[in-house]
């Protein structure tokens, strides 16, 4: 009997080392076959002589164990999670807030696994109770599902008592394998490595579990102070060394706010590589000392932050539909939800574009959404969640009349519009834009400001802008003003009025006059006046300016309210000469591709430098192309400018001719 119990060690010993080499190290050590034979070997034994079954065996791990409910579990000390954080303003806060208690602090950086988090319960070194968060003070018994997990060692490499807490999840392949099953079986496929880990440790039979390929990360023990750990990367050292798995390759360490923004940096870009999923970085202050110093709120511990990555999708409820007038009077459906945080900041509106996108998506307030940034700002709503509905949303109905000023609305292409010039939504955005960054960029001179300003009758128009001084003292009265801010304003007015021709030829909002014409045109005509003498085939005759331009400029000038607008702010003081910012004008009216791998400029870097410069870049080679500029591993782009016979210049010969 002796002979078969030492056997029987051997054995589990020899698979137990097998296992973490390969499920926690990712290093196997022996093959398949001999896995297979050792483990075959075990199961007979055990099976023939079952007393001498060990309670941590492996075999114990295939699963087949079904209990009836899940048990409520009391953890030993509460199960807190830390809060979360979007930016890098909040980081610096948190900085300070620790800071202020520990001066020296330093911090481990990790990555935030995303899966569910899990209490690991160990007596004399032999795994006895699993459970999940629960509401952070009772969780369930799910013992039986995290036995099935192969890098959950099942022994320690040390016969102690300890709890050990960190991230139950699925890694991306598992999550694969387990979708295609769930196809091929005709059932529901789960949306993320997530939900299907929490589902399945959610199961009274653990051969599911056992089967769906979960793993276990360690990363926290509630009472370090019991085995003379001193640090959080301690902590770290001795989960691995009692067998766990760790992040201790990917973890950091942060002195500062900087260490913090890079490592962040560093771990975006290794995410996608990531054999699993993550959702952001968690912030811990490495010393235990600091953490016992720092403590804990009513709800959360003060000595770590979680900083999640922008989402670039969320889901939230459409409360809404809100109609918008637009500075040309086109009509926007907004969707209207309680603030969720999308790629980097908290939004509460999204554009559904015109009737046809609302109609194409069949929206209706009381959907479940998704929202995403487009392009870099604007959040739009990407999907409708017609599967959560309860029957109860309201369909869309497109308004027939301008939400601001009433008037009837008119259809025009796939846009309706309001058409009363005097409709104050449409005076409103008008100022806004006027003021807003890319044209006059009056600081102080915000959406609420104006809007306010506008119903407080300050600025009618946009004269009024310049003529505000004559109110400094009714505004210095308003709250939320005083001295200080009233001057500040003043004085980023004064200021606009130095821009140069392009800004304000923008700022006025000439239809289909956008930046980029407002510069063309600004380079082309340097002064206003130039500008309205110009006739409509002149205007046509520009580079880049077609008929539909030529147009609505020659429009615009020609009504002589506008001409009497710029008369009037050319009294106030305001600039209309073109103020050339190029280093030359030697690129003026080129046109320039880029194509390779750049190595001194990043592509927009060399872009924007180009345009500065007075040239146009663009994607396609024709013969039209004034030059391609060519990096490492150039692409069919130049292999056409070769053939073309285009001027081939890499990026040295850009900087010495702008320089
Ligand atoms: S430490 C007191 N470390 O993210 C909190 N948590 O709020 C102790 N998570 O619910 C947890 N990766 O489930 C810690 N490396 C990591 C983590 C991590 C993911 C989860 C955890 C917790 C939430 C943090």
């Amino acid at each position: 009997m002796d002979k078969i119990r030492e056997r029987i060690n051997d054995l589990i010993l020899k698979i137990n080392q097998a296992s973490y080499e390969y499920y926690v190290n990712d290093n196997p050590t022996i093959t398949d076959q001999e896995y297979d034979d050792y483990y075959n070997e075990l199961l007979k034994l055990e099976n023939k002589y079952p007393e001498l079954k060990r309670e941590d065996s492996p075999t114990l791990r295939v699963g087949g164990q079904v209990v009836d409910k899940f048990e409520k579990v009391t953890h030993e000390s509460p199960m807190l999670s830390f809060d979360d954080i979007f930016n890098e303003d909040e980081i610096v806060l948190f900085d300070e807030r620790i800071r202020k208690t520990c001066p020296n602090a330093s911090y481990t950086l990790e990555p935030k696994m995303d899966g569910l988090s899990g209490s690991l319960v160990y007596e004399k070194g032999v795994l006895v109770r699993a459970a999940t968060r629960g509401d952070g003070l009772i969780g369930e018994n799910i013992t039986h599902n995290v036995k099935t997990i192969k890098s959950v060692p099942l022994k320690l490499s040390k016969p102690i008592d300890i709890e050990v807490r960190g991230e139950i999840y699925m890694s991306k392949k598992s999550f694969e394998k387990c979708n295609i099953e769930r196809k091929q079986n005709g059932e529901n496929l789960f949306a993320n490595p997530r939900n299907a880990a929490a589902g399945s440790v959610r199961q009274l039979d653990s051969s599911v579990a056992a089967k769906r390929g979960l793993d276990f990360m360690a990363y926290f023990l509630p009472n370090p102070d019991k085995y003379g750990i001193k640090t959080q990367s301690e902590t770290i050292d001795f989960l691995k060394e009692l067998g766990f798995a760790t992040n201790h390759k990917l973890n950091g360490i942060a002195k500062n706010v900087n260490d913090i923004i890079n490592y962040i940096d560093d771990l975006s870009q290794k995410r996608d590589n990531l054999p699993f999923e993550i959702d952001g970085v968690v912030l811990k202050v490495n010393s235990l000392d600091d953490e016992a110093k720092l403590g804990f709120t009513q709800r959360v511990p003060r000595w770590g932050i979680a900083y999640k990555f922008p989402a670039l999708e969320v889901l939230t409820t459409l409360k809404e539909i809100k109609f918008t007038v637009g500075r040309t009077g086109k009509i926007t459906p907004n969707a209207i939800f309680d603030p969720v945080h999308v790629a980097g900041s908290v939004v509460s509106k999204a554009t559904l574009h015109n009737e046809d996108y609302c109609i194409d998506k069949d929206v209706r307030v009381g959907d479940v959404i998704s929202i995403r940034k487009a392009g870099d700002v604007i959040p739009e709503v990407v999907e409708v969640k017609k599967e959560r509905r309860k029957g109860d949303e309201v369909p869309f109905k497109m308004t027939e009349n301008c939400p601001m000023c009433g008037s009837l609305l008119v259809k025009q292409d796939a846009n309706y519009f309001c058409r009363n010039d005097s409709c104050p939504a449409r005076e409103i955005e008008g100022l806004i834009h006027f003021a807003s960054r890319d044209t006059m960029n009056i600081d102080g001179l915000g959406e609420r400001i104006i809007e306010d300003f506008y119903n407080m009758e300050f600025i009618k128009d946009i004269s009024d802008i310049y003529k505000l001084e004559n109110h400094k003292e009714d505004l210095i009265e308003l709250e939320g003003f005083g001295d200080k801010s009233v001057n500040n304003l003043l004085e980023s007015i004064e200021n606009s009025k130095t821009n140069s021709l392009e800004k304000v030829l923008f700022a006025l909002g000439i239809r289909h006059v956008g930046k980029k014409t407002a510069k063309i045109l600004a380079r082309k005509y340097k002064t206003i006046d130039n500008l309205i003498n110009a006739s409509e085939e002149e205007l046509t005759n520009v580079n880049d300016i077609g008929e539909i331009i030529a147009k609505s400029v020659k429009a615009y000038f020609s009504d002589i309210k506008n001409i009497n607008l710029i008369n009037e702010l050319k009294d106030l003081g305001l600039n209309f000469k073109y103020i050339s910012t190029s280093v030359n004008d030697k690129l003026e009216g080129q046109t320039f591709v880029l194509t390779g791998t750049l190595e001194k400029y990043k592509r927009e870097e060399l872009t924007k430098i180009l345009e500065d410069n007075g040239a146009k870049v663009t994607s396609s080679v024709t013969k039209k192309t004034s030059g391609v500029i060519v990096g490492d591993k150039p692409g069919s782009k130049y292999d056409k400018a070769l053939k073309l016979g285009i001027t081939i210049y890499n990026e040295e010969d850009i900087a010495n001719i702008i320089n």
